[in-house]
């Protein structure tokens, strides 16, 4: 009976009943290797909610075609004929497209688009039905980072998808680069890989290092790389929470332990987690414990992370830090020379680049964090701009000023402009800060 010819077979529209058969249908094809580009829930979205039509044969679907419009396209998300049905099979197939075809002629399409992969058979009904195979195309996708269940409670938690360039924008810093990629990004991204090497995927990290070297500009960057959301905890919006603050931590991080991954980034983390003193304890003391106890249960759930960062590693109280809470704890620093370089070109317009003495910069910064490299930069920028708006304005005839110069075309900005904008830029970190951190690599790293 179930191999019964399916010239015997009966092309009708879907119904409810034909689900089943529809499901065995799209399993075969991709037990035999056809796996059909639509999933199989898209397919049967489109059952109930677009236009679907199968052939059938007693109470077996031999066979099934289901589109969905698009604007003027329309494209078959589905097509498959059981070849058990036998020769006939080309017959149905083609019953199948006509009456398809039929159905969504009504929303004036024009054009019926359908894709395959390599191994598909049905290349050939589709051709007798007037389908023309298009070459040189190629078909790409890319799984979206976060489903729409999961966009709700990012929401709820101020998390957001960021954009995945960060990673690449990250100027130098090689050094510093290399190590999140081998701790970080590769064991996360690949826990088969690391599996195979007994390597254990971190849990928590914690950035340590003066202001403006570009801690929070790395978290966002392993967010970025890792293609996870990034939610970053802010203890002081939460302290103004009714809860309080501890409650309010908890909560939050019971959310984001409903999303499928994470980059959890707390700044300043020394504001809830600084050396526990003082008789009677500091009122953070109840805080800091709350935030003990959530991170190791945030420890057991896989596929997050959680990213601390902090200029006052001393500050923290010594259980915080302790092994097994903490999987590294990692200095970012200023820049050498070869990052200033890079971090200069960053923020050097390109056709003014070409033009500079970058080794002059590179030495003139030298102490000087990212962040003052690029205030030095966006300085020269404004102070160019605005010399070159005093020097002679020309009203042209549709009013608009133009600038011009006696040797135009002149570059905008020259290397004079940016040591002259370096010379009023002042250090961040000082002397005496820059040797506590060293003495914090010393005492607190841990690679
Ligand atoms: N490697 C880099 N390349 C280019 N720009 C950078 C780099 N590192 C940091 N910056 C820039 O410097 C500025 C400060 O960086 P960031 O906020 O990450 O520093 P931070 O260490 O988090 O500072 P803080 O301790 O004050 O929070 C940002 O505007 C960032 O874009
Ligand atoms: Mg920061």
């Amino acid at each position: 009976m179930t191999n019964a010819p399916a010239g015997h077979a009966h092309v009708r529209d879907f119904h409810d009943d034909d689900l089943d058969g529809i499901v065995r249908l799209w399993e075969r094809a991709h037990d035999l290797g056809m796996t059909p580009v639509y999933s199989l829930a898209e397919v049967v979205a489109s059952c109930h909610a677009d236009h679907a039509v199968v052939a059938v044969h007693g109470d077996r679907v031999l066979g099934a075609a289901v589109g969905r419009a698009a604007h003027a396209q329309g494209w078959i998300v589905f097509f498959h004929v059981d070849a058990d049905g036998g020769a006939d099979a080309e017959r149905v197939g083609s019953q199948l497209l006509d009456r398809l075809e039929r159905r969504m002629a009504a929303l004036g399409l024009a054009k019926l688009s359908v894709l395959l992969t390599d191994a598909a058979d049905s290349v050939s009904h589709l051709s007798e039905n007037g389908f023309e195979l298009r070459h040189q195309l190629r078909y790409l996708e890319r799984p979206l980072p976060v489903q729409r269940r999961e966009l709700d409670l990012l929401k709820t938690v101020g998390g957001r998808i960021l954009p995945r360039h960060l990673w690449r924008n990250v100027a130098g810093m090689t050094k510093e680069k290399q190590l999140l990629e081998e701790r970080l990004v590769t064991p996360l991204a690949r826990p088969e890989l690391a599996e195979r090497f007994g390597v254990l995927p971190p849990r928590a990290v914690m950035l340590f290092g003066p202001p403006g070297t570009g801690k929070t500009t790395f978290a966002k960057a392993v967010a970025s790389r890792l293609d996870w959301p990034f939610v970053e905890v802010f203890p002081s919006r939460l302290a103004e929470t009714s809860s309080g603050l501890a409650s309010a931590l908890r909560q939050t991080f019971e959310t984001i332990a409903e999303l499928e991954h994470a980059v959890v980034f707390i700044d300043e983390v020394e504001e809830i987690a600084s050396r526990r003193r003082g008789d009677p304890p500091s009122p953070t003391q109840g805080v800091t414990n709350e935030l003990l106890k959530l991170l190791s249960e945030f420890r057991d759930l896989e596929g997050r992370l959680l990213i601390c960062a902090t200029n006052f590693v001393r500050t923290l109280d010594a259980a915080f830090l302790r092994h097994g809470r903490f999987d590294y704890v990692l200095p970012i620093g200023l820049p050498d020379a070869e990052a200033r370089a890079a971090i200069w070109a960053r923020y050097i317009p390109a056709d003014v680049l070409a033009g500079i003495e970058r080794d002059l910069l590179v030495d003139a910064s030298e102490g000087l964090t990212p962040a003052d490299i690029e205030y030095a930069a966006r300085r020269a920028a404004q102070e160019a701009l605005a010399s070159a708006l005093r020097a002679v304005p020309v009203t042209t005839a549709t009013g608009a000023i133009t600038v011009t110069g006696d040797d135009a075309p002149a570059a905008l900005m020259t290397t004079a402009d940016y040591l002259r904008a370096l010379r009023s830029t002042r250090a961040t970190v000082s002397k005496s800060a820059e040797r506590d951190f060293l003495e914090d690599i010393d005492a607190l790293a841990r690679l």
